[in-house]
């Protein structure tokens, strides 16, 4: 431990028709990745956006671009995220068949490959893959929508998959996605994630740069102790 703690604004709650602004307020707090929300209307029960709209984005900013892809058999989509500027893919553990074989698709494209796990899904799904990813997903809210509430329970997830891979002695990164804010950050960093998702609590503020300025704050005071 000890590196800063990352936050990945996600612009599902930002505001669409204002994106650029948006996203050069968050890149000029400090944010170190630009995550977005891929969903589909059936792995999750939403909407949201696809290739197009990433490789409009790709040209507004130099934040690698972390996309989240909330889709059934994602397999058929990782070349088009890839070519419209993707900088890494995460793919969930429960839409995939061929985990192994998605994983390395995203891999030999040279993009960081993440495994995202919903919060029902247990960490036991990640031995066998552990080696084949560069982070880790943890969502710490149902996927679907932004402004949840954090699940607790999280919290321990996050702080046994520390312990697995530093046992392990890899160096697969630990992002925690979904009800992140000012007051729970601290904990998160504590338990080990690296890298914190935060959606409305960035985006629903009046400076969403600010915000992400206030939260690398308070969580470089959490490694003070
Ligand atoms: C939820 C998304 C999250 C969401 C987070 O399905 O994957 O990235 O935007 O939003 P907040 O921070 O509002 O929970
Ligand atoms: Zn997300």
């Amino acid at each position: 431990m000890g590196e800063m703690i990352q936050i990945a604004p996600s612009i599902l709650s930002a505001d669409f028709a204002n994106l650029a602004s948006q996203i050069h307020s968050v890149e000029t707090g400090g944010a170190q990745l630009l995550h977005l929300d891929v969903m589909d209307g059936h792995f999750v029960p939403n909407i949201t956006f696809g290739p197009p709209v990433v490789a409009s984005i790709r040209k507004v900013t130099k934040l690698p671009l972390d996309v989240h892809l909330m889709i059934d058999d994602p397999d058929r989509y990782i070349n088009d995220f890839a070519k419209a500027g993707a900088n890494w893919i995460s793919v969930h553990a429960e839409a995939c068949v061929h985990l192994d074989r998605t994983l390395n698709e995203i891999r030999k494209r040279g993009l960081c490959a993440g495994v995202v796990l919903n919060p029902a899904t247990s960490l036991t799904v990640l031995e066998d893959i552990l080696g084949l990813v560069d982070f880790v997903l943890i969502m710490s809210v149902n996927p679907g929508f932004g402004a949840q509430e954090f699940i607790p329970y999280s919290f321990e997830k996050i702080q046994n998959l520390r312990k697995i891979i530093d046992q392990k002695g890899l160096s697969v990164k630990i992002e925690v996605d979904g009800g992140i804010k000012l007051d729970n950050v601290c904990e998160l960093v504590r338990k080990g994630a690296e890298i914190v998702v935060s959606g409305s609590a960035i985006f629903g503020s009046e400076n969403p740069g600010e915000q992400v300025k206030a939260m690398i704050k308070r969580a470089s005071k959490c490694y003070e102790i």
